[in-house]
């Protein structure tokens, strides 16, 4: 059974968009799995950029269905925000499927998220502000409304009366806000059935027809490995399972319908939010600036500075067991273009001089591990027209064999630019 996941093996933004969208043209469906609009995808098509949150990055090929899958929680005005914006740019929206069994995003969901941010001061996550934990926390609550309940405004009431006493109970009482009103998000929330009732779907039934026909899908993870709750840096993570595993619960398959896990890893690392980062640069520090100058390294979403440093191989090898990677996907190796020497990281040392050749996963080891690096040397032109790998230069070549000889999984792609065709394809992905 042909299924293909896309997984980011960092802490998000390593261009999972761009992948997805280059894998999709062989997909029969382009499915998101978990995450919310806290994701912001860029795909540039013909110098045409797009922005997603929600919407599969598959959208954009006329063949490809897109599924927003159970395990997403789904804003219901974003989400119609972007079918508009993709209709206004002639991408036809009505292929698109949605979940009946996804949770909502409402209000209180994302006021809850604003105020218990401010609340934490400065143990604050650093979330999008989406909603997304306070959704998730209500589905494992069991007190969470579904996309299905839409289609019936007496359950979606009485749901969500149910919702709003705990709601509004801890919104004044806590947080010393106004209660919300249930009769105006009602009415808010009903406005959006008619754009939306039809994509309404059984999208478990949709993935395993496909898979059953031989067709490929094609999973697309949103956020990344270190961000899962399970297995990320937490409680500095999202509130769902981005890894590999979470295809299964998040889009209703068991392991065995997965065949190919491609991890995508930028050339360097950045984080957004708090938590640790062992190979993080100083604020003010040439190297990282010129990342986020040759990177563009601003959130999608939130237009937040990215927090940068050198590639992290020991986390990478982390991300490959994790999620059983198959290959890698290098991308923005052109940021590295202008660097003498290029570091990467391939231990930590802790405070009593412990070498850590694995992720430790004490927190507190975690956070005050120091970075032992090996230094590479750059390759001192641009690459940004190398369309194959021969001609990349040789100590690009030897960068990215670096990268696989640690990681243990083949690289069979690297991204040398923004653009779809700007992707040098390794023989054997061909
Ligand atoms: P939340 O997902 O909004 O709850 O935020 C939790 C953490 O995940 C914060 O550190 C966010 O910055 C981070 N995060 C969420 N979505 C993304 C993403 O798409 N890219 C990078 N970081 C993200």
């Amino acid at each position: 059974m042909p299924g293909a996941v896309i997984v980011g093996m960092q802490w998000g933004d390593e261009g999972k968009g761009r992948f997805t969208d280059y894998l999709a043209k062989e997909a029969a469906l382009c499915v998101r799995y978990q995450g919310g609009h806290n994701a912001g995808h860029t795909i540039i098509v013909d110098g045409e950029v797009f922005k997603l949150q929600l919407v599969p990055s598959g959208v954009l090929y006329p063949w490809v269905t897109p599924v927003i899958g159970n395990g997403v929680v789904v804003d219901p005005a974003v989400l119609i925000e972007e079918l508009d914006m993709l209709e206004r740019r002639g991408v036809d929206t009505r292929r698109i499927r949605l979940s009946g069994n996804a949770h909502l995003i409402m209000p209180y969901h994302q006021e809850l998220d604003r105020v218990s941010e401010r609340y934490l001061g400065k143990n604050k996550l650093g979330t999008t502000k989406r909603g997304i934990g306070p959704a998730y926390g209500d589905k494992a609550w069991r007190v969470g409304l579904r996309v299905q309940d839409l289609l019936d405004p007496k359950i979606f009431r009485a749901k969500l009366d149910l919702a709003l006493r705990e709601k509004n109970g801890v919104l004044t009482k806590v947080y010393n806000r106004l209660p919300l009103d249930a009769n105006e998000i009602t009415d808010r929330y009903m406005s959006y059935v008619e754009r939306l009732a039809p994509l309404i779907d059984d999208t478990v039934h949709l993935v395993h027809e496909a898979l059953d026909a031989q067709q490929w899908v094609l999973f697309e993870g949103a956020q990344a490995t270190f961000l899962d709750l399970d297995h990320g840096t937490y409680p500095y993570v999202t509130s769902s399972n981005p890894i590999a595993g979470g295809v299964c619960t998040g889009a209703g398959v068991g392991p065995r319908a997965i065949e190919r896990i491609v991890g995508i890893v930028k050339a360097y690392t950045t984080r957004v939010g708090s938590g640790p980062f062992p190979t993080e640069l100083p604020e003010g520090d040439p190297v990282g600036d010129l990342l986020v100058e040759r990177g563009g390294e601003f959130g999608t979403n939130t237009g937040r500075r990215r927090r940068t440093g050198w590639l992290d191989l020991v986390m990478l090898r982390h991300a490959v067991r994790l999620n059983t990677a198959t290959e890698l996907a290098v991308t923005k190796l052109d940021v590295l273009s202008p660097f003498d020497e290029i570091k990467v990281c391939v231990a930590y040392e802790g405070d009593d001089g412990t070498r850590y050749e694995h992720v430790p996963y004490h927190q507190s080891v975690l956070h005050h591990v120091r970075p032992v690096y090996e230094t590479l040397p750059g390759w001192g032109s641009d690459i940004e027209a190398v369309a194959r790998l021969e001609d990349l230069p040789g100590a690009a070549r030897d960068y990215v064999r670096y990268v696989e000889e640690f990681a243990g999984v083949p690289v069979t792609f690297v991204s040398v630019g923004p653009a779809r065709d700007q992707t040098v394809v390794l023989p054997r992905a061909a």
